[in-house]
């Protein structure tokens, strides 16, 4: 059932009651790289199970924690563990955690999650952000009626990652030991990994990498006019692209192996915003 305006305004609430401050950026973490979350000061942990009309996480690999605290020196809010409609949310239900957080006042978000590479030149492990997306699957999570309080009925989304965040992230990206590039990120819903055959469609349209989320979120903030950066993490080249299967293990693994430099990156680009 689709939330109204005074049912986002009260889980907001409900966390403000909880924490002494507004943060300005709000950090959402992909599968498996939860490890960021340790690198919060001061943390004030709140289950999302807690929080009045949120979703609840149902991946083993996402935690399911709002995590408010210090990040270099800033004053951030990340969510541990994220919604996907491969869960079964419906797509509208997908706009609540960004609401919720655009109405604590972040001023930006940024997104991150687990991509396989459609790009050949690309490899497991680096890092895409993301300059535009393709999102042909599923309808759109500003279906139904819409709230007027957030945004219009109709919004642009023809600059919805925020050129000067991208241009910070890249920035930042010289003091990496990580690869970074820049490209179009396409929608999947999942669960299933893509075809062989979907892949090169894929790469027909424009698309350098495939996932899961992050669009459905993106496009929330886009019609409340929250600056979003969303960083892709390569975790496997996608289907088809080399020989043999696509796994969960294979993700997993390459997101556990990067934890570490990319948190460090996420603290150095938080601490440059
Ligand atoms: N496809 C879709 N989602 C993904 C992939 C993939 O290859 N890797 C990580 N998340």
């Amino acid at each position: 059932m689709a939330l109204t305006y005074a049912d986002f305004c009260r889980s907001a609430q409900y966390l403000t009651d909880r924490v002494p401050y507004t943060p300005d950026t709000a950090i959402i973490l992909g599968s498996c790289l939860g490890p960021f979350a340790e690198e919060i000061e001061n943390p004030i942990v709140i289950d999302y199970g807690d929080i009045p009309h949120f979703l609840r996480s149902t991946v083993e690999s996402h935690a399911g924690k709002l995590i408010f605290g210090t990040v270099g020196g800033k004053k951030v809010v990340c969510m541990s563990g994220r919604f996907h409609s491969y869960e079964g949310y419906d797509f509208e239900d997908l706009v609540i955690p960004i609401r919720v957080l655009k109405l604590l006042g972040v001023q930006r978000a940024i997104l991150t999650n687990a991509s396989g590479a459609v790009n050949t030149a690309y490899h497991p492990g680096d890092i895409m952000v993301i300059s535009d997306h393709i999102k042909l699957n599923g309808p759109s999570p500003l279906r139904g009626p819409n709230v007027e309080e957030f945004g219009p009925r109709f919004f642009d989304v023809s600059q919805m990652y925020t050129p000067e965040l991208r241009e910070l992230a890249l920035e930042c990206a010289k003091g990496s030991p990580l690869t970074f590039h820049e490209g179009v990120y396409m929608f999947f819903p999942g669960p299933q990994f893509e075809t062989p055959a979907e892949i090169r469609a894929a790469r027909i349209l424009g698309a350098d990498a495939v996932g899961m989320s992050t669009v459905t979120e993106a496009l929330t903030a886009a019609h409340c006019g929250l600056p979003v950066l969303a960083l892709a993490v390569i975790t496997n080249m996608a289907a088809g692209v080399k020989p043999g299967p696509v796994t969960g293990e294979e993700v997993d693994d390459t997101a556990a192996l990067i934890a570490g430099p990319f948190s460090a990156y996420l603290k150095r680009l938080v601490a440059a915003l």
